[in-house]
């Protein structure tokens, strides 16, 4: 079999060897490529300073710290901050990040330094000569540092200027707030992101494995190649292999393509997310010059205008939620445990999809999403050529020169996510309607070509919530999939003009909800949105109702499913609270990742294992008329207070997805017993809770890794001589810790609190709030207390190993 060798300056025919046992019998002499994690131990200096990229500037006194890191969460929250309330009234400004390392062999090495994200213009030194600059905060970036490399000592300096603010409508962080990795190889190496693994046949009983992959030669002189290309399975053994020979051309770089087969494949799917690596071996003779672990799933992907989504030939409803990248008192620097766990929480709800709003997110959170089985909308974007008015520094001033290159670099980087299954070219752009704007068609045409000249298995797709206006322009026919945000009034409409276009509900919702507790009155609400259509609990929203939402994708076949605005909290954009305020409320989680009632709206609607929840909570005057809900995917509830027997209710006498009562308080207990064929299946209970007497400690997890990265996260109730938590109390708590671990943000949830995100106290927002404690590098147990005047202190007790 013959294969085209694609060189910068040539072209050769290879010949592919598909024999199993050439490799036996080889000494594997040269070191494969590595990729080291280069996070530790950086300096950092707050401010500009002249010269701190040269190599010999003394860096002693500044302070030292450990990767990812965002300096704009150690701030204090202050209105008068540039940032604005849109930006989460953190500071910005300019930072400066050192670090020293030795490299004792330097020759025929190649040297690169990949940084996953520096918010933003970051410009990156190598013993004092620049490698570039990244204006973009969210791109994932690489600079080949090997002609500057040093025997001995060398110093990479980077400056991350986060100074012209407001630049954005979310809370963006500040600082190199992702991981760093040097990569070391030989000179013969697989490019950036040089494996692009694609799965075009996918049955039971045998899927198509194809590959391209591409070689670099960056030595003076040719090479003879082998690349052997094996694809492992989910329990680590080898199924399918082949081997590929040819020459490649000095200082040039080469694409192979090979196609595997793969018998009874474990296929990807949400309950299943099976995954394979594809090894890629790089030999020059019979020395092994680099090695590349591509991890991917074997999964197949459609529409259908009648159905929506197929994956792997099944109808599948995309139930997803839009989330920014920040984590909420670790601010915008990553942490994979703080992912996996809200992504934990998500699952539990039902959820299976993400998208990733607005803008690239950390390679880690697709990994998990591999791993977890979630449908992902990879997204870029949130203005082309005109900005948002909240953010004029926004990207909309690099739109023109970069725009190619993000788009580009977002596909190539996340193309083997088994997980990614959109490409979003933007979210609600104001090509769409404004005024002076004639060319969002053309625009969106650009963006799309660049997408599929690099990845045509999967599907573009924009968020519009101008559908009306952007539909004449041909921007949403652009796209493959069409993304509704909100207007659930256009749906029919466009639907009944184009037929045969695929729809997704790409945002929806935008509800401000709570846990049980309801601060905002009809009246805030009023203000902040004169149209909204308030009245209590679960009707209270900015955009729809998380029923409206859910309703109007699930009554109609061809919508492929929802992404709900948003999944939690998130700095910025502080609605309904306005400048004062922190952060937003309409997750369906807090800030501290606490369930709100909404979290079992969903899960009513998304989940089988039987469930009933009830609110409000029950603190009310007696006698005071109280509207009682409860979610459940029970038959019916029947309902007591204080054991005696209110009305029995299920959904035949009601449009809604929820059960309602008006009860007369009374101080007690009320409860909800689910039945589902007559049996009693789910109970919840809420209890009038007395006076604050304790303060109780729970933790998500009481072992964690001595690893210096895992995290636990302590729940903090203020709960009366029962247990019960005390639904207003706003006790401040003191933390302390001893042992082998720190705390690393406290938190409560309360969008109006201006409290720091870093600290060792925290005020309770009805009734709770939250530390979370990171291990260090030592095992050892790690012991927490709160303590909170008048109240008896809680201890809890956590191993590290
Ligand atoms: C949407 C927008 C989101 C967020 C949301 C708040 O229109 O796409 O980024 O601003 O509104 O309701």
């Amino acid at each position: 079999m013959n294969f085209i060798l694609k060189g910068n300056e040539m072209k050769r025919t290879i010949t592919t060897i598909v024999i199993l046992v050439w490799f036996s019998g080889i000494q594997l002499f040269a070191q494969p490529s590595g990729r080291e994690n280069f996070d530790a131990n950086w300096k950092f200096h707050l401010g500009d300073v002249p010269n701190a990229e040269m190599k010999d500037f003394a860096d002693q006194k500044w302070r030292l710290l450990d990767l990812p890191h965002d300096w704009s969460i150690e701030g204090n929250f202050r209105p008068d901050n540039p940032s604005g309330h849109q930006g989460g009234l953190l500071p910005g400004g300019i930072g400066w990040y050192r670090k020293k390392f030795d490299i004792n062999d330097p020759i025929e090495r190649k040297y690169f330094i990949v940084i996953d994200g520096a918010y933003k213009n970051s410009t990156v030194y190598i013993n004092s000569h620049p490698l570039g600059t990244r204006p973009y905060g969210y791109a994932t970036f690489q600079y080949d540092m090997t002609s500057y490399i040093q025997k001995g000592e060398n110093v990479i300096a980077v400056k991350v200027d986060n100074s012209k603010q407001p630049d954005s409508r979310w809370y963006t962080g500040a600082g190199i707030y992702r991981h760093v990795w040097l990569i070391t190889s030989s000179p013969i190496y697989v490019g950036q992101w040089g494996t692009f693994v694609t799965t075009p046949k996918v049955s039971e009983q045998e899927a198509t494995v194809n590959v391209t992959t591409t070689i670099i030669n960056d030595n003076p002189v040719k090479a003879d190649l082998k690349i052997s290309s094996s694809i492992v399975d989910p329990s680590g053994k080898e199924v399918a292999v082949q081997i590929q020979s040819g020459k490649i051309a000095m200082n040039s770089n080469t694409t192979l393509n090979s196609s595997l087969k793969v018998s009874n494949p474990q296929l990807w799917d949400i309950q299943h997310p099976n995954l394979y690596s594809l090894i890629t071996k790089v030999f020059q003779g019979k020395i092994l010059k680099d090695t590349y672990r591509t991890t991917f799933g074997i999964r197949s992907l459609a529409f259908r205008a009648d159905s929506g989504f197929y994956l792997n030939g099944k109808n599948v409803k995309i139930l997803g939620v839009c989330n920014h990248h920040d984590l909420g008192s670790l601010g915008a620097a990553i942490n994979e445990r703080a992912l996996e766990r809200q992504l934990e929480l998500l699952k539990s709800m039902g959820c299976n999809g993400i998208r990733c709003s607005h803008n690239l997110m950390a390679p880690e959170l697709l990994d998990l999403c591999d791993k977890m089985g979630f449908l992902v909308m990879d997204e870029t974007f949130d203005s082309w050529y005109i900005g948002k008015d909240a953010a004029p520094y926004g990207f909309q001033n690099y739109f023109k020169d970069w725009h190619e290159r993000e788009i580009s670099d977002m596909v190539l980087r996340d193309r083997n996510h088994p997980s990614v299954i959109f490409w979003s070219i933007g979210n609600e752009i104001k090509e769409q309607w404004f005024p002076k704007s004639t060319n969002g068609g053309e625009i969106a045409r650009e963006l799309v070509s660049i997408v599929k000249k690099y990845d045509q298995t999967r599907f573009s797709t924009s968020a519009f919530n101008f559908i009306r206006d952007a539909e004449p322009k041909g921007m949403t026919a652009a796209v493959d999939v069409v993304g509704f945000n909100y207007s659930i009034d256009a749906y029919d409409e466009i639907k009944q003009k184009h037929p045969d276009w695929f729809y997704l509900a790409s945002e929806t919702t935008s509800q401000f909800d709570s846990r049980g507790v309801y601060h905002f009155t009809l009246d805030t609400l009023v203000k902040t949105f004169p149209d909204c259509q308030a009245s209590a609990f679960d009707d209270a929203g900015g955009g729809t109702t998380h029923q409206e939402a859910w309703l109007a994708v699930k009554n109609r076949p061809w919508m492929s499913g929802m992404y709900i605005w948003t999944g939690f909290d998130y700095m910025g954009e502080p609605s309904p609270y306005g400048q004062q305020a922190v952060s937003s409320y309409f997750g369906i989680f807090d800030l501290c990742g606490f369930p709100k009632d909404s979290y079992y709206f969903y899960k009513s609607q998304w989940t089988k294992e039987p469930m009933v929840h009830l609110l409000p909570h029950w603190n009310w005057k007696e006698g005071q008329l109280v509207d009682v809900v409860a979610y459940t995917n029970c038959d019916e509830v029947k309902f007591y207070l204080n054991n005696q027997q209110l009305e029995t209710k299920n959904f035949s006498t009601t449009k809604k997805l929820s059960l309602r009562w008006k009860v007369p308080f009374k101080s007690g207990v009320l409860k909800a017993e689910g039945y589902q064929n007559g049996k009693l299946v789910a109970t919840d209970k809420i209890r009038t809770a007395d006076d604050p007497i304790q303060v109780n400690l729970t933790a998500d997890r009481s072992t964690i890794h001595a690893d210096s990265k895992d995290l636990s996260y302590i729940m903090v109730k203020i709960t009366d001589e029962n247990g019960t938590l005390v639904p207003d109390s706003d006790n401040l708590v003191h933390f302390e810790i001893v042992g082998e671990g720190k705390i690393v943000g406290v938190g409560n949830g309360n969008p109006m609190s201006l409290e720091p995100a870093k600290g060792m106290e925290r005020r309770a927002f009805s009734g709770m709030c939250q530390v979370i404690v990171q291990s260090t590098g030592k095992k050892g147990s790690i012991l927490v207390k709160a303590s909170s005047l008048g109240l008896q202190q809680g201890n809890i007790l956590i191993t590290s190993n």
